[in-house]
C-alpha cells in the first residue's frame, strides 16, 4: 500500500514505551509518509521516566523503522502539529473503554482546529490489557514484564527500580 503524503503525530507520555504502543506505531509509519512520535512533557504530573530516558527508550526500540521522527513537546497538541506540519493525529484504541475519552479529547483537538484530524488505530488484541501504568507497577513489585515491552525498556525499568 502506498502511504498517504501526509505527516503524522503519534503523542503520548511513554512512560514507558510498551510493545503496544510500537504496534501502533509500525501500523502507522505504514501508512504515513511521516510519523512524528511526540512525547507531552509537560501533561504528566510524575512520570516514573526523565524525558531524556524516555526518548532514549523510544529511539532505541524504534530503531528499524524508517520514516520516524522522535521529538519532546509541551503546550497543546494541536500548536505542536501545526509547527510540525501534520494533519492528522494518531491514537491508539485498546478496547471499548478508551473510545470515551479519546472520542472528547479528538473533538476537543477538533474544536482548538479545525484542520488537524485524529485517526484511531486499533491495538493487536494482545495488547487489550497493557498500559505503561500497569508496566510500571508490574514492574516495580517485581512482575514478570518481558512480553509487555521490549528488552531495552526491561533493562531501564530494572535499572530505575534499583536506583
Ligand atoms: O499517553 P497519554 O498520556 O494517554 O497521552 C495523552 C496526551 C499527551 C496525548 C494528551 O494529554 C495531550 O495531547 N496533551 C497535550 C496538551 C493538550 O493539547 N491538551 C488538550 C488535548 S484535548
Amino acid at each position: 500500500m502506498e502511504r498517504k503524503k501526509i505527516i503524522a503525530i503519534y503523542p503520548g507520555s511513554f512512560d514507558p514505551i510498551t510493545l503496544g504502543h510500537l504496534d501502533i506505531i509500525t501500523r502507522a509509519s505504514t501508512l504515513f509518509e511521516k510519523v512524528i512520535i511526540a512525547i507531552a512533557v509537560n501533561s504528566e504530573k510524575n512520570p516514573m521516566f526523565s524525558k531524556d530516558t524516555r526518548l532514549k527508550m523510544i529511539k532505541e526500540v524504534t530503531k528499524n523503522i524508517e520514516n520516524i521522527e522522535i521529538d519532546k513537546f509541551s503546550g497543546l497538541l494541536v500548536d505542536y502539529a501545526k509547527n510540525k506540519n501534520a494533519k492528522v493525529i494518531v491514537r491508539g484504541i485498546r478496547a471499548l473503554s478508551d473510545y470515551e475519552y479519546e472520542f472528547n479529547m479528538a473533538l476537543m483537538n477538533r474544536s482548538l482546529d479545525e484542520s488537524i484530524t485524529t485517526t484511531f488505530l486499533v491495538a493487536h488484541q494482545k495488547y487489550t490489557h497493557l498500559s505503561s501504568s500497569l508496566v510500571r507497577e508490574v514492574a516495580s513489585l517485581g512482575g514478570n514484564v518481558s512480553n509487555l515491552v521490549p528488552p531495552f525498556v526491561i533493562e531501564e525499568l530494572k535499572r530505575k527500580i534499583n536506583e
